[in-house]
């Protein structure tokens, strides 16, 4: 049983790593294996729509870790993706990361099909594997934010886990690293991950 936590903060010291770590660190006391990637210290170029994975069924853009991150996600039981809030919404190298991962996690199964043909979909490289966003702003967008990453989840086929509030962490007035002080958003990290050692006990059961 394993989840990796994605910290998609450029900075090197960051509260979206911060609320990640505390995330992982329950799901560790829950007995469940864990794995933080820093994307911070990844280079992953932005999906060109080339739409070479459809038939390649893996990324032939020039190589980057694109590959090793995307196997790391597909190797894990659980991904939690943590992401800071700029201008309401995920930073490019989120979305980098996600594009490519989510449109070649659908065609590794599946076969594109005419404009006539209806699709019959196998499911994806993530098809029954548990999912959290975690966003952190220091006031607003959070919402359009946190609601990119569950889209993203849910149109690719993730069970996407709650918590008794979501998953947002404030913190970061004049770059500040300050997330310890949000101790609303550590608790509600941290029953979100509990959760996520639930579901995925269940699953593997
Ligand atoms: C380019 C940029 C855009 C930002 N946009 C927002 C925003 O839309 N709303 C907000 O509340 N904070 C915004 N912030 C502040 C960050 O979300 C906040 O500092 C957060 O703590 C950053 O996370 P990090 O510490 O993990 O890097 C922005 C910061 C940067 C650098």
């Amino acid at each position: 049983m394993k989840v990796i936590g994605i910290a998609g903060s450029p900075r090197e010291h960051s509260n979206t790593e911060y609320f990640v770590e505390v995330a992982l660190k329950e799901l560790q006391e829950q007995g469940i294996e864990t794995e933080i990637i820093r994307l911070r210290e990844k280079r992953i170029h932005p999906c060109i729509g080339c739409y070479d994975c459809v038939t390649a069924k893996m990324c032939t853009l020039e190589k980057d870790d694109f590959d090793e991150v995307f196997d790391k996600m597909v190797e894990a039981d659980g991904i939690i993706v943590g992401s800071p809030v700029y201008n309401s919404s995920t930073p490019a190298d989120v979305k980098a990361l996600l594009d490519r991962a989510g449109f070649l996690s659908r065609w590794i199964s599946n076969d594109m099909k005419s404009k006539s043909d209806s699709y019959d979909w196998k499911g994806t490289a993530f098809s029954g594997k548990v999912a959290a966003p975690i966003t952190v702003a220091r006031r607003a967008g959070q919402n359009f934010a946190f609601a990119e990453l569950l889209l993203w989840f849910t149109v690719n086929d993730f069970i996407v886990i709650g918590s008794h509030y979501w998953n947002v962490g404030v913190a970061g007035k004049g770059g500040a690293v300050d997330a310890d002080n949000d101790l609303e958003g550590i608790g509600i990290m941290k029953h979100m991950a509990s959760n996520m050692a639930h579901v995925i006990k269940q699953l593997k059961k």
